[in-house]
């Protein structure tokens, strides 16, 4: 019996050294110290033994199981040690590997563009005055020479808020009144940026919601000639020196006289395209001499000052200069054509 005991110890011994891992050191464990392992089945036997020799193989028992569990809890923490290196080796992190690249934002189109214009028109003296998108409809039509039922509001369809009288702009032009009433009697050079809005119906080439920049001079001998010249010397900056630019006779409420500016069409360059609808020209912006109406409402004597004013469409400029085919892109936030400018 003791020898079997003894043969026990040491086969156990032998095989928990060879436990590869945790795991198999768990099921070495119930194998041999466990409630029906093997060490205990060889206290059962215990019975068979004369009773002389039961206390003294007891003890060897006892001292066998101290002795198991000893080497049980070595080879367990030798696994632990080695399962820990192995882990530490498998998830290090590698310093010499390039990094993620970040990703980049970037300006929307219309931002670009605003920001080119604004450069232009800095350059040129003209400084940037913000006013409200929210307008009542004295500013964005009265005070432009836009009465009620005149029938060029309905170049302008509008959205109304709740309270009477109070509308989404539909172009930037009442910030000259803002601009007016605020500089008067000083002389005026400024550009008016912002998002106008109207009631439409949504195309390739018309949205509810686009950009705007006006622009405004108000001084003593204004003349057409300088509106003519300082719109001509914006076109080559923003569209390339040689670009050859028309005025067109138009009508608007509050300029007086009125015109539409051409600039020769960037695609074609003036030989007819299916963009310039084959005229080979692009209209690009709207203006005028202040009309005095509109002058005497920002506070200005129109027999003593004068003024230009003009308006255009960051967008529709975008949209030139890189080909756009559709209004639509600039507000739909879709990134595979963001990522193109
Ligand atoms: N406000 C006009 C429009 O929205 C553009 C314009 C501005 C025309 C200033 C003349 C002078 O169409």
């Amino acid at each position: 019996m003791l020898a079997k005991l003894d043969e026990l110890c040491a086969k156990s011994l032998e095989a928990v050294q060879q436990a590869a891992n945790t795991e198999a050191l768990d099921a070495w464990r119930k194998e041999t110290l466990g409630r029906k392992g093997a060490v205990y089945l060889m206290t059962r036997q215990i019975g068979q033994l004369a009773a002389a020799e039961r206390p003294s193989f007891g003890q060897r028992i006892n001292a066998v199981k101290k002795e198991l569990e000893a080497a049980y809890q070595r080879r367990l923490a030798e696994l632990k040690a080695v399962e820990l290196r192995a882990q530490m080796a498998s998830s290090a992190i590698d310093v010499t590997l390039p990094g993620r690249p970040q990703w980049r934002g970037r300006l929307h189109p219309a931002t670009q563009t605003l920001r080119q214009i604004y450069r232009i028109w800095g350059d040129m003296g003209f400084q940037i005055y913000r006013s409200r998108d929210v307008e009542t409809d004295e500013y964005n039509f009265e005070l432009l020479n836009i009465p009620q039922h005149h029938p060029a509001r309905d170049m302008w369809d509008t959205f109304h808020t709740t309270s009477p009288g109070v509308i989404l702009r539909t172009h930037t032009s009442p910030g000259q009144i803002h601009a007016m009433r605020e500089y008067c009697p000083e002389p005026i050079r400024v550009i008016l940026p912002g998002m106008c809005y109207r009631y439409e119906q949504i195309t390739a080439r018309s949205e509810i919601q686009f950009h705007q920049v006006e622009g405004l001079a108000v001084g003593k001998n204004i003349t057409l000639a300088d509106l003519k010249g300082t719109l001509t010397d914006f076109a080559r900056r923003i569209f390339g020196a040689d670009r050859k630019v028309r005025f067109r006779a138009n009508y608007f409420p509050f300029t007086e006289p009125s015109a539409e500016m051409d600039v020769e069409c960037i695609l074609c360059d003036g030989e007819g395209c299916a963009v310039c609808k084959h005229t080979g020209w692009l209209e690009i912006l709207g203006c005028g001499m202040v009309h005095p109406n509109v002058l005497r409402n920002g506070g200005y004597d129109p027999e003593i000052y004068s003024g230009f004013a003009f308006g255009m469409g960051p967008e529709r400029i975008a949209m030139l200069k890189y080909g756009i085919q559709d209004i639509r892109y600039f507000w739909s936030n879709d990134l595979r054509f963001l990522e193109q400018f």
